[in-house]
């Protein structure tokens, strides 16, 4: 463990269970049954805290669910722990926002899909959905409690996700749009015909395109340029992990199939410091992926261990999609292509100003002579 691995954050399913059953979800239907039992979380949450963690995610499944939430966020209020809760909001009480709001350290993530209610409540198979969720943001905006709206982009709301994205700007709040979902944890690519095309994707970038869309992805891709084969691969097991409502611990949310420990049957502290696979993962480098270390598109892409084992039915983390490289490829060609056409129309924009100034320096000083003569 290097000297700055230590467990800053820790994410809970809380509950498997979802009252929304949404098309490209990556936790299939038939393993939603559960919710985590309450005196697991109560300890686990107390194990975190002498371990110096500092944030907690709920998530699940759709943690609302549970009957004893509010005791959750209220253990992790006296134990002054930071919070984000990912919640699909269609079961938000005036218990829980009178909670919520007491913690100024809470945050809150909700799943928003298109502001057409017919398409959004096609991707979550409940109808009614659109107007409880958008009900809760509006609810939790007014109670001053942070929110932020997740978005990822499928065919059900390939052409309406950016009527989001213009909503919560008008609400000034922050949108995330994810155009690729990833596979489904049990490796079946059960969700993935909803997943766009990449034709689809040129659109959908097209859509979002911005100057401040592309320069932002440049900034990022920069950054990630200047990685080397040594530096790790990602976050995952260094400063975090996640535990699943049967207390297996597994490295992050939707590589659910890796379990590495179980909280039933160890603490925490021995999980973290004791697991062999956890070890393993925590010294997997970049150079592990012979392939992107020099890929000139390394930078518009997200290198995912979760991502590419849930791709292919072995699980295997080292194995690499090619419709992930197309993706990334597309993104930098697109960023890179709306950057020098902006900047090209800037400089022929400048040279027109200096042209009319030119010109009509010369017009002046024709008009003077014609004056003077
Ligand atoms: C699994 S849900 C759990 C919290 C809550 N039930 C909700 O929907 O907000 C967390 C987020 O993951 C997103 N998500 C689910 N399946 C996904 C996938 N296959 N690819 C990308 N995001 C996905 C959801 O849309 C949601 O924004
Ligand atoms: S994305 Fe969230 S709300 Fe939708 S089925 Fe999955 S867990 Fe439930
Ligand atoms: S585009 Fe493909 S090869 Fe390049 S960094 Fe991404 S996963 Fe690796």
């Amino acid at each position: 463990m290097g000297p700055s691995d230590f467990l800053r954050s820790i994410h809970f399913d809380v509950a498997s269970a979802c009252n929304e059953h949404c098309v490209h979800c990556y936790i299939p239907d038939e393993c939603k049954t559960k919710t985590i039992e309450t005196n697991l979380i109560l300890r686990i949450l107390e194990e975190a805290r002498r371990l110096n963690a500092i944030h907690v995610t709920f998530s699940g499944g759709e943690p609302l669910l549970h009957k004893d939430f509010n005791d959750f966020l209220k253990r992790c209020r006296e134990l002054d722990l930071s919070v984000n809760v990912l919640s699909n909001l269609t079961m938000l009480t005036d218990d829980h926002i009178s909670e919520m709001v007491k913690n100024p350290l809470l945050s809150v993530q909700t799943s928003l899909y298109s502001m057409d209610p017919l398409a959004h409540d096609s991707i979550t198979g409940l109808v009614g959905s659109f107007n409880k969720t958008v009900d809760g943001i509006l609810r939790l905006i007014e109670a001053g409690i942070p929110v932020q709206i997740s978005c990822p982009v499928m065919k059900q709301n390939k052409d309406s996700f950016i009527d989001v994205v213009v909503w919560a700007r008008e609400h000034n709040v922050a949108v995330a749009v994810e155009p690729v979902i990833f596979a489904s944890c049990d490796h079946s690519g059960g969700n993935l015909d909803n997943r766009i095309s990449l034709d689809e994707l040129d659109a959908v970038l097209d859509k979002e395109m911005s100057e401040g869309f592309a320069r932002v992805i440049k900034e990022a891709a920069s950054e990630k340029e200047l990685l080397t084969g040594k530096d790790p691969v990602c976050s995952v097991c260094r400063y975090s992990l996640c535990v699943s409502v049967e207390g297996n611990v597994f490295p992050c949310a939707g590589w659910q199939s890796n379990v590495i420990g179980n909280l039933n049957a160890s603490t925490l502290k021995e999980v973290w410091e004791d697991s062999e696979k956890i070890r393993w993962l925590r010294g997997i480098k970049r150079d592990s992926f012979s392939k992107c270390v020099s890929c000139e598109n390394r930078g518009y892409c997200t290198v995912c261990m979760m991502a590419n084992a849930n791709e292919n039915p072995d699980g295997n983390p080292f194995f690499i999609d090619d419709f992930h490289c197309k993706v990334a490829s597309k993104t930098r060609r697109k960023v890179l292509d709306f950057l020098e056409i902006k900047q090209e129309a800037e400089s022929d924009s400048q040279s027109a100003v200096k042209e009319v100034g030119t010109s009509d320096a010369t017009g002046q000083m024709g008009a003077t002579q014609a004056w003077k003569s």
